[in-house]
């Protein structure tokens, strides 16, 4: 969701902010701005991506400016206009803020400013908290003003406050939203993740819900809403600038498709026990009375993590024989779940922020039951508030449409997987199998990545389609899914993925020779009911590209086109059927010139509900 950033210290503010801006854009790009301060106030915004705003800035002219504020927009409230976008001003265009989030009750507070005279302009929910700091500055200065004006706020937000009547400083503030402070040298930079600070440095502290941070360029205090002073711990992020650069690829999508071999490898490294066909998850923190205790593991995330929980309950269920159910995080906290004792719940959220997902989680925790997240941001929200839990090591995921943290989930389920499994009814020798096998899966991913060239050119010929449908059947029913998604979000080809066999309910009436069908089709115990699903859609002259297994000449006969795969244990097999699935979204969306990294309307974290 939005992406706010604010620098103090002795360098030209608005390069450091435009710069931090470009790298946080992923996070949402329908309009950015920015506020520097001095004696004065300089504020710019403009609808649309970060370098239209750029094209704005004379930076030599700014460059006296060494505190400024900055945001890059996903709208919520109002549309992505000039007057919408962020920074956002008092009346007496003293004060400037930025925030990432949503104030709930922003109409009501809106009604009790106007009748105290304050012009509210734009359409966001965001501008009412600045006239309302506003408000409370007449008479406190600005940290209490903040304080005081944050208690009134119900929703979220990470926000950023400057004053020109207190140049020297950055009030932030959080309640749900993420905000990270990283400690330069005589610099402070604040963001919303980590990508924007850690060219700096990567000595960073983590804001928590409900503290309030005043900044200076060489130090900060740290209070609670109620204004006691607390300490904090700096930490230390573990990975560097060349993590988050394209490295030569022309886009991010396509550089953490590739990096695939090396990122599955190092959600596994470490973890495998081979001389006892076992895995390690010490981050778990389950004793072992409960793990034998757990009756049933719910799986909650959203989107592409929501596909992996799907793959982690074919999994658990069918090799550790424990019920599981997978839930949408914003079905999930508004239904009043039912949890007791055995449950587990599982959260599953690359980036650890997901609103809806922390959500659901808090809500799990509050029936007393133990939550563990399933997370690749170190230090993120979800990563904190969960009792235990896995890091996927993916390292930063900048794609808007995720891949490898995708692949990395997968991986992490699987161990967690052969964990339970052993605990019950695998012996060690299948153990070690499955710790070999997956071992080798690095090095089949980079086989298949071989074939990105005659991927690209399935794809030129069915670029200009209008309507995909994926099938596949149990455990690849879910990468059916995800191959779906990842067309329409990147391509904006409408995509449906569907159980194989359930296409005969629905689906079925739309197959002519207009519709392409994508079969993920390895061998396997239902592999010769898959041919029987393909044989129908066949028969309503739809075209075929079928993902199969390499020496497979059979389903040549029924598919159009066939994607060859490294021929694995079921178990294991997501890792490679969705390679080529992402691989066939990505080109197509290129050919069809859309914006890979930044497709329409989405945005990488999802910080609102
Ligand atoms: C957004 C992203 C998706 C992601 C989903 C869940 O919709 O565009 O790529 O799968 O959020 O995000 P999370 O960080 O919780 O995995």
């Amino acid at each position: 969701m939005c992406g706010i950033i604010g620098y103090i210290g002795n360098k030209n503010a608005s390069e450091v902010i435009i710069k931090g801006l470009k790298r946080l854009e992923y996070r949402g790009y329908d309009s950015a701005g920015i506020a520097l301060v001095d004696g004065s106030i300089y504020v710019n915004k403009k609808s649309g991506k970060i370098s239209e705003l750029t094209a704005l800035l004379d930076f030599e002219s700014l460059k006296n400016f060494h505190t400024g504020i900055g945001h890059t927009r996903w709208a919520t409230h109002g549309a992505p206009s000039d007057i919408n976008a962020h920074p956002h001003l008092d009346c007496k265009e003293e004060i400037a803020i930025v925030h990432n989030g949503i104030i709930e009750n922003y109409s009501v507070i809106k009604k009790m400013l106007l009748t105290k005279g304050h012009k509210v302009i734009s359409e966001t929910d965001t501008e009412v908290i600045v006239h309302l700091i506003e408000y409370f500055y007449q008479t406190n200065p600005l940290l209490e003003a903040v304080m005081m004006a944050i208690t009134k706020l119900e929703g979220t937000f990470g926000l950023l406050v400057i004053s020109k009547k207190e140049p020297g400083k950055i009030i932030a503030a959080r309640k749900g939203s993420p905000l990270i402070i990283g400690i330069g040298d005589g610099e402070m930079i604040l963001a919303s993740d980590a990508s924007a600070i850690v060219e700096y440095t990567r000595k960073v502290v983590y804001v928590e819900d409900n503290e309030i941070f005043e900044i200076s360029g060489d130090s900060f205090k740290t209070y609670t809403i109620d204004h006691e002073k607390i300490k904090k711990e700096i930490s230390n992020i573990d990975w560097d600038i060349s993590s988050i650069e394209k490295q030569g690829f022309s886009h991010f999508m396509l550089k953490e498709i590739f990096e695939q071999p090396e990122t599955i490898n190092n959600a596994f490294r470490g973890r495998m026990l081979y001389d006892k066909g076992n895995i390690r998850l010490d981050g778990l923190r389950l004793t072992d009375e409960e793990l034998s205790g757990i009756n049933r593991i719910t799986f909650i995330a959203c989107g592409t993590s929501w596909h992996a929980g799907l793959i982690g309950q074919y999994l658990i269920e069918e090799y550790a024989r424990i019920p599981v159910k997978v839930e949408y995080a914003s079905e999930f906290r508004y239904r009043k779940p039912i949890l007791t004792k055995g449950d587990l719940v599982i959260v599953i959220s690359q980036s650890g922020e997901t609103a809806d997902t922390l959500a659901a989680l808090r809500e799990a925790k509050s029936k007393g039951v133990k939550v563990l997240g399933i997370t690749n941001i170190v230090g993120s929200t979800i990563a904190r508030e969960s009792d235990g839990g896995v890091y996927i090591h993916a390292g930063p995921e900048i794609g808007v449409a995720s891949t490898k943290a995708f692949t990395s989930q997968i991986t992490v389920l699987i161990l967690l997987t052969i964990f339970l499994a052993r605990r019950r009814d695998m012996n060690s020798e299948e153990g070690k199998v499955y710790l070999e096998h997956l071992n080798e899966i690095p090095g089949h991913v980079t086989e298949i990545l071989k074939h990105s060239d005659s991927i690209r050119e399935i794809a030129e010929i069915y670029k200009d389609k209008s309507n995909f449908l994926y099938l596949g059947r149990g455990i690849h029913f879910p990468v059916a899914l995800e191959g779906a998604l990842k067309l329409k979000e990147i391509s904006y080809i409408h995509a449906e993925g569907y159980p194989a066999a359930e296409m005969k309910h629905g689906p079925i009436a739309l197959l002519d020779e207009n519709m392409p069908v994508v079969f993920i089709v390895p061998k396997d115990e239902i592999y010769s009911k898959v041919m029987s699903n393909m044989e129908e859609v066949r028969a309503r002259k739809a075209k075929i590209i079928a993902i199969a297994n390499e020496g497979d000449e059979e389903i040549k006969k029924y598919a159009n086109h066939v994607i060859y795969i490294p021929g694995v244990r079921k178990m294991l097999a997501p890792l490679l059927t969705v390679i080529p699935l992402q691989l066939l979204s990505y080109h197509m969306a290129v050919l069809r010139g859309c914006d890979v990294d930044q497709p329409r309307n989405l945005a990488k974290s999802v910080t609102v509900e």
